[in-house]
Parts: C-alpha cells; structure tokens; sequence
C-alpha cells in the first residue's frame, strides 16, 4: 500500500524541527543492501564485518589497463550518489577506496568482491570480470543515502560463455542511440552478447558496399512492417556501436538472414530472384514466402561479399547467417546452400551461427546452432551436436522477449505462447533439450523481434523484467524462483531510477 505523500511529510516535519535543536531521534537508517540480493545470483556469498560507507571523500582506485572500467564504474556512482568519485592509478594513505586489481587467478570472466570498512576491492583476472565485480556493486549501493555497503566477501563467475540477448532492427529499424541504451541495460546483467537481427523480408539494415541498393532501398523510409520503419547503420555507425558494446564488454554478433527472410533484398536486385523479376516490397507480417535462388551463381557471389564485409567490420567471432523458416526453399536446395555457405564464415576467419535449421547440412558441425524450437526432443539437434556442434539456447516459448507476457499485454505477439516471468526463469537449458548436454550448450540468448516494437520504451517494457530472469539462468549456477523474486521486486526501484518501462509483473512484489 502507498502512503500518501503529505502524511508522510507531516510525519517527518516534528523530526526535522527538533533535529535542527537538538540531537533527536533519527529517521531508521535504510539497510545496506544485502550481498546475496545481486541479479545474476552470485556463485558464493559470505557476509561478514563491519559495513562500507561511500562519502564524498572515497576516490576509485585502478591500474592503467583497467581505466576504462573504473571510468564505467565512476560515471554510473556519480549518478547515483552526487560524489565526485576520482578514479586514481594510487589512492593516498587512509583514503576510502573502492580498488579494481587486475592479475588474479581466476577463470575468464570471473571475480571476486570484498567489502568491509576501509573499502571495497574488485579483483579479477581480465578486465571483463573487473566489469562484472563493477556490475555487482553498483546493485550494493543504495539508490539513497547514506550509501553502505554491506561488509563481506562475493566470488563468482559465470556457468555459461555465452550470455546474449538479441534485437530485431529489421521489422523496425532501431536508431544507434536506442541500441546504446539496450546495451547499457543488459550489461548491467552480466550479458555480454547483442546480437543484430539486420535484414529481413521487410527491410535491410547495414551497409554493404559492393551491394549498395541493399541500404538504399532496402532502408529507405517506409521499409519495415506497416511501412512506418526505414534507416540503416551505416559502416561508421556499426563500428562505433561494436566499440560502444565492446567497453561494455558486450560482443556484437551480426545477423544477415539467408536463404530465406530475403524479400527486402530481392526487392533491391531482381537478380537475386529465379526469375529475375523483382518482388513487391512486404509489410506484412508474414514468413516463409521469399528465397534465394539456390541454383544461381550470382547466390554467391552476393553471400560472399556480404559474409566478407560483415567480418571485415566485426571483431567478434561470430557471423549469424539465420537459415530460419526456409519454407520456399527445397529441402535438398537449403542442405546444398547451406553446405557452400557455412564454410564462406570459416574463409572470412569467422565461426558460423544460425537458427538450429542449420543442422540439416553436416557442414553446420563446426557451427554454432541457436535453438529456437519448443521441444524437448530434437533428433536432428542432439545428432547435430553428437557430431560436434555448440548450441545457444533460445527455445521460442521461453525465451522470446516479444511473446506477451498475458492476454492483457498491448504489445507482441502470442504465437510461441504467453511468458509471464516465472515461465521465462523457471527451466535449465543445461538439460532442455534431449541429447544436447550441458557441454554441448555455449550459452542462452534472448532474442526480441520487432514486430510490433517502435520505440524503446516498446523494447524495455518486453525485455524488462524477463531479461533479468534470463541472465539468471546464463550466470548463476542454481536456481530459486522465491529468492529470485525477492530479488527482482528489490530491484524495481532502479529501473525506475534510470527511466527503465518496465513490466511492472503481478508476479512480483515490487519495492518503492
Ligand atoms: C525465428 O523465430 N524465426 C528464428
């Protein structure tokens, strides 16, 4: 229940008048956190010893090599508490500190946090682990003063490798700034992929220099679904945003669907088509209609080019090339594109992803399969990984971002089923599927389509609080709906903080 605003400051107004007086009671001082209250759970938690009280006089402490992180972890402690926080190589003698230590034997990824009076230190053993520490404690700090941290020790580090969310800027395009502020927001959960659905029947996202009608037409405005989209990345914006995730330690992991979900590039080149002539431009919904023409050397010549310029601007190791819903290509077609198609990724020193379609082509085994399926049972996927290839968990009715949550949400769609959040955290893709062991399973990823998503409060309200969940089930290495439910209603508050639309769940009890 909420207690009107004026009540609480006739309350408060005697207090603030006889403190100005005299020492009187104080307001309760709000608990510190607690150390296991963290999203991702952490592996282990030991509390211990007096608090940590960060004051306007703490500075952050860091070596060179670590900079970028320290800085990361200034800007967003600044934001919360006021302070000025300089981040130093040395913090002078008996000055409170929050220390990031690189060089620590710990496993990729990995850190540990110790908190008691004099200050807070992170150490790790990579800059990516310091970040996840970095990560951990700014959820231990209070929104509100005075900001304590509770004393005692975390270690953690990560169950899977592979810890991704994905976003749809094909059905509507997504401006850089908005996928910043994604990234921001997924970081802070320990995912360290995005991957870019960027083409589609309805429109073509990125630029492809030797195929330049791809963006001029392919994004033009009115592409998209309901022809109310247009825009593309360009080069430049695509690098910058790869640079963006990167000092977020978030890897960019770029899709270009192939052989089917080619309408807008048909569109562009008549030539891509069996017939030569182009098709009409879609925005609609539909899928399965559009595909490549698998007997056409021009096929290839197209995929090679655009398989060579995504890895030419890629860091990242991995090049999705989709292979969803190829349901106007033949069946001995798609095995046969799939098969000169997936060692291409190989020949540009990239490792090739794609929908678990893939697994039909034995050339798909030294490839990563993202399963989207329902099912438990996939013979065609456990035979696939019995013969050596890694799968990405996403099975589409847990963990698709745009699957309403009820029959009440306005936004998405409901074809893989509702996913209320205890739906979205409540299964282990360690033993998901049959055949497919938890050493076969690089990791989870939540993909949202954009359907019917225009903005980014569109985006938050159906990734937020479900993507949390999802993170859970990538890092932590047990779980527990009831302490996770505790834990998300605690952090409600922050995502208010920040502007975040979330999904304000029935599921959850909400703090603030
Ligand atoms: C998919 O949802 N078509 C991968």
């Amino acid at each position: 229940m909420r207690i009107p605003l004026t009540a609480l400051l006739a309350a408060a107004l005697p207090l603030t008048v006889a403190s100005s007086a005299a020492p009187a009671r104080s307001a309760p001082t709000p608990a510190a956190p607690a150390l296991d209250s963290v999203i991702p759970a952490p592996v282990q938690v030991r509390p211990h010893g007096p608090a940590f009280r960060l004051t306007a006089r703490t500075v952050i402490e860091a070596p060179h090599s670590a900079r970028a992180v320290a800085d990361r972890l200034a800007e967003a402690l600044r934001t919360t508490t006021g302070y000025r926080l300089p981040v130093v190589g040395h913090a002078p003698a008996r000055t409170p500190a929050i220390t990031l230590e690189t060089g620590a034997r710990l496993g990729a990824e990995a850190y540990e946090l110790s908190a008691g009076r004099s200050g807070v230190t992170i150490r790790s053993g990579d800059n990516a682990g310091l970040f996840n520490g970095v990560q951990t404690l700014r959820q231990l700090v209070p929104l509100r003063a005075p900001f304590v941290v509770a004393g005692g020790e975390i270690t953690d580090r990560p169950r899977f490798a592979y810890r991704g969310a994905m976003l749809d800027l094909a059905r509507h395009f997504h401006t850089p700034a908005e996928v910043k502020r994604y990234i921001d927001e997924i970081s802070q959960f320990k995912v360290n992929h995005l991957h870019l659905h960027l083409s589609d029947d309805q429109g073509w996202r990125i630029q492809i220099d030797s195929w330049p009608r791809l963006t001029t037409v392919g994004g033009a405005p009115g592409t998209g679904v309901d022809g109310e989209s247009g825009g593309y990345l360009t080069k430049a914006g695509y690098r910058d945003l790869v640079r963006y995730a990167a000092a977020r330690h978030v890897t960019i992991v770029p899709e270009i669907d192939l052989p089917g979900h080619v309408n807008a590039a048909q569109v562009a080149y008549p030539e891509l088509t069996c017939d030569g002539v182009a098709p009409p431009p879609r925005t609609d919904t539909e899928v399965g209609y559009s595909s490549l023409c698998i007997g056409k050397e021009v096929t290839y010549r197209f995929v090679e080019d655009v398989i060579r310029e995504l890895a030419a601007m890629t860091p990242g190791p991995l090049i999705h090339i989709g292979g969803d819903e190829a349901h106007a290509t033949t069946e001995a077609d798609y095995v046969a594109f799939q098969q000169r198609v997936l060692p291409l990724v190989a020949k540009y020193g990239k490792k090739a992803y794609g929908w678990n379609e893939i697994t039909q082509a034995p050339a798909s085994h030294t490839a990563v399969a993202q399963n989207w399926s329902d099912k438990t049972s996939n013979p065609a996927l456990a035979a696939a990984v019995a013969a050596g290839t890694k799968v990405v968990m996403s099975p589409s009715n847990l963990t698709y971002l745009d699957m309403k949550y009820d029959p009440s949400t306005r936004l998405g769609l409901t074809w893989a089923g509702y996913i209320e959040v205890r739906k979205a955290y409540d299964w282990d893709p360690g033993t998901h599927v049959t055949g497919v062991p938890e050493s076969a399973v690089l990791g989870i990823e939540a993909p949202l389509w954009s359907e019917t998503l225009r903005n980014l409060d569109d985006i938050e309200f159906m990734a937020f609080p479900r993507l949390a969940a999802l993170a859970e089930l990538g890092w932590s290495p047990a779980r527990d709906w009831e302490s996770f439910r505790a834990r998300l209603g605690a952090y409600g508050p922050r995502w208010t903080a920040r502007g975040v639309d979330f999904y304000p769940s029935p599921q959850i009890d909400w703090a603030g």
